[in-house]
């Protein structure tokens, strides 16, 4: 059965890049971002990795741990991030796991048998430290991920799960937020000191409260 939102996220051991791992240890106390590549030695990964290399300092000031997988084997991965670090003007500095029993694929539903028998989409899985999927993308091979929306819905899970507000469209860090519905209008005030916009009764605007 595939996943979804609010799942406890599977563990499991896999060999990786950075050595065998528990992926519960690993993760810690951290929030996680778990994401799949068709294969190894392909171009379009290639640019994702380096991506996700350049933007280390980004998910560490998040407190986010990241793991990438392929169902390609460890000598493979290694000679492959060599060729990344290379071409991508960067030092990869996450594991990347070897699946290639699949096992771990199998467990996040991340093979899509109508889109290919043998590799997995572009699945991406965001975990909070609770051990529960906040989000999942499914992308096809084709298609590159948005490094950039990876980070801003991070933004938004963090700021959500400690503060009753919600994000609005194409939201960014720093811009105002939605007051949950369930707080009464009246209830605002004391919860949102630096004040609220009442655009209908059911749209009300605050600062974003931990700025
Ligand atoms: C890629 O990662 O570049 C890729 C993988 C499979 C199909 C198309 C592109």
């Amino acid at each position: 059965m595939s996943l979804r939102l609010g799942d406890i996220a599977p563990n499991f051991q896999a060999k990786t890049s950075m050595g065998d791992i528990d992926f519960y240890e690993y993760i810690g106390d951290s929030w996680a971002v778990l994401f799949s590549h068709p294969a190894d030695y392909t171009p379009v990964c290639t640019t994702e990795l380096g991506r996700t290399a350049t933007l280390q300092d980004e998910f560490a000031k998040r407190n986010v741990k990241v793991i990438a997988l392929s169902v390609d084997p460890l000598d493979s991965h290694e000679g492959w991030i060599k060729d990344i670090n290379e071409t991508q003007n960067v030092e990869v500095n996450f594991p990347l796991i070897a699946d290639e029993n699949k096992e771990v694929a199998i467990a996040y539903d991340m093979i899509h048998p109508n889109a290919s028998e043998k590799t997995t989409v572009r699945s991406l899985f965001i975990i909070g430290p609770d051990k529960k999927i906040k989000l999942i993308i499914s992308y096809p091979a084709s298609t590159g991920r948005n490094f950039t929306e990876i980070l801003r819905v991070i933004d938004s899970l963090q700021l959500t799960a400690y503060h009753s507000v919600a994000t609005p469209a194409d939201w960014k860090d720093g811009e105002d937020v939605v007051v949950l519905p369930a707080i009464k209008t009246e209830d605002i005030p004391a919860k949102f000191p630096k004040g609220f916009t009442e655009v209908k009764p059911y749209l009300r605007m605050t600062p974003q409260p931990n700025k």
